[in-house]
């Protein structure tokens, strides 16, 4: 499965497979899913972006502001990894992956349920920060992935990332969320919302640190 995985993400770095099916279907696949850092235009994005929303589902004014929070963070904040490297810089990762709706790749042989939608997100974000997305080798990405049709709103963090954002983080933030802006469904627009609030507390976890 990995190696499948890399050959195919690959292969979506160099070429267009994206256009094969993403666009007219709204159904993704991790393999095809576009990269916003390198491929703007394909995610819907004027310029480099920490936004992929390649249907336009969410309202670009919301994508604008959840654009420059991420890109606050990715300004003031340094992975000390990358000075380990030698390297200039980069801050602490804070993504968007939104679509339609996920192509189940990783539970297409069980029930289609709100559990296995969840379990596909998870791995959906983990394959994306590991091969479509990956910019670097360490690990300090925050990915926040939003299915529409299948009503999944999902967190997920590289090790780096977690070390200061933690999962019990990002369950209190849900909780708070839930309180704010419940449900968070198939409604792009409260979706957004919801991703707005979402980028805001996890950016103060890591300009805090
Ligand atoms: C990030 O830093 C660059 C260079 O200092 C600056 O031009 C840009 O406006 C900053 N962006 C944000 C969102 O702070
Ligand atoms: C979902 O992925 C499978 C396997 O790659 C592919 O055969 C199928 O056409 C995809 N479905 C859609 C709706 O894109
Ligand atoms: C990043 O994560 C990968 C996979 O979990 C791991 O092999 C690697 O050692 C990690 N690198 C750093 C710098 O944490």
């Amino acid at each position: 499965m990995k190696l499948q995985a890399v050959a195919l993400a690959v292969c979506c770095v160099l070429g267009s497979c994206w256009a094969q099916g993403g666009w007219d279907s709204g159904v993704w696949s991790v393999y095809d899913f576009p990269d916003p850092i390198l491929t703007p235009a394909a995610c819907g994005r004027p310029s480099p972006s920490f936004v992929c929303d390649p249907n336009n589902i969410l309202p670009t004014a919301d994508v604008e502001v959840i654009d420059e929070t991420a890109k606050d963070v990715y300004n003031r904040t340094t992975v000390l990894c990358y000075d380990a490297q030698g390297s200039k810089r980069k801050g602490y990762l804070i993504m968007v992956a939104a679509m339609p709706k996920m192509n189940r790749t990783f539970t297409s042989r069980l029930a289609d349920n709100r559990r296995t939608r969840y379990r596909e997100a998870q791995f959906f974000s983990y394959m994306l920060g590991m091969y479509n997305w990956k910019h670097s080798t360490c690990n300090e990405t925050t990915i926040i992935l939003y299915s529409a049709d299948d009503g999944v709103l999902y967190t997920s963090t590289q090790s780096t990332a977690r070390a200061i954002l933690t999962d019990q983080d990002i369950q209190d933030v849900a909780t708070d969320l839930v309180i704010y802006h419940y449900p968070v469904n198939t409604n792009p627009t409260r979706a957004a919302n919801a991703i707005k609030y979402l980028v805001r507390r996890y950016s103060d976890f890591f300009l805090a640190k």
